[in-house]
């Protein structure tokens, strides 16, 4: 079952907060922590502010990124940077959560994908096995994360979580990504798009046959909800 949601992005951003607050609240009464992985991209920039406000107990809560650029971690292009300009450098020290970057600054990626790896194993040790809330967005050719269409680290079965990208079409080059498995064992995939470039590319996905990473793993994972701007279904059939 594919949830789908039709607003204008700082709606999308609150009804996005309260997905976080809701998760938060189930994952600390069933297993005492929760697990959220997030992307870059305009999804960050537009849902990030909204979490600063959230109603969550961070202290409990382990940040994850679903992938990142191969760039130093002040750059701008970086998504932790992002995320830390946005949203975590803004909670209160008294409650923040557990921060989880992925290591493309200090090794070369096949061995921060080998320790991002072995975090994950510990960080989703004590969480069940399974992120609690993915956040995705979407580019116009239906990746996620870093899972590009027929790129070597876009596998439907990996038994990986963590791969390095190399010569990726959305600049930078090389990337570390979850793989399409650890993301679609996600208890919730959010997978949200914004403007009229992707409006196409949200047809395929949600109303086509398509085969790219975000029709994939909308298929494959366990619960999806899918944040849209007008724009972004302006071609979709109007009725879900
Ligand atoms: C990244 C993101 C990436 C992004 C999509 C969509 O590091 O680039 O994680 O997966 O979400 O490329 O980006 P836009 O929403 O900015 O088009």
């Amino acid at each position: 079952m594919i949830e789908r949601i039709v607003a204008a992005q700082n709606i999308l951003a609150l009804e996005f907060r309260g997905r976080v607050e809701r998760a938060a609240r189930a994952a600390l009464s069933a297993r005492g922590r929760c697990v959220i992985a997030v992307p870059g991209g305009s999804v960050a920039e537009t849902f990030f502010p909204a979490l600063v406000e959230a109603d969550v107990s961070w202290t409990s809560v382990d940040v994850i990124w679903c992938d990142e650029r191969v760039v130093p971690a002040d750059d701008t292009a970086s998504n932790a940077a992002v995320a830390s300009r946005l949203w975590l450098r803004h909670l209160r020290p008294e409650n923040a959560p557990s921060v989880h970057r992925m290591p493309v600054d200090t090794f070369p990626s096949e061995r921060g994908a080998e320790l991002y790896e072995g975090e994950l194993d510990r960080v989703l040790g004590r969480s069940g096995g399974a992120i609690d809330l993915a956040l995705v967005g979407m580019g116009p050719d239906g990746h996620v994360a870093s899972l590009f269409p027929r790129h070597a680290a876009f596998t439907t079965q990996d038994e990986r979580r963590v791969r390095a990208v190399h010569a990726a079409p959305k600049p930078p080059p090389d990337r570390l990504t979850l793989t399409l498995s650890a993301l679609a064992q996600s208890r919730t995939v959010v997978l949200a798009a914004f403007g009229t470039e992707k409006a196409s590319i949200v047809r395929d996905v949600l109303d086509g046959e398509s085969t790219a990473p975000a029709a994939v793993l909308l298929r494959q994972c366990r619960s999806a909800v899918v944040m849209l701007d007008p724009a972004a279904a302006s071609l979709l059939d109007a009725a879900p």
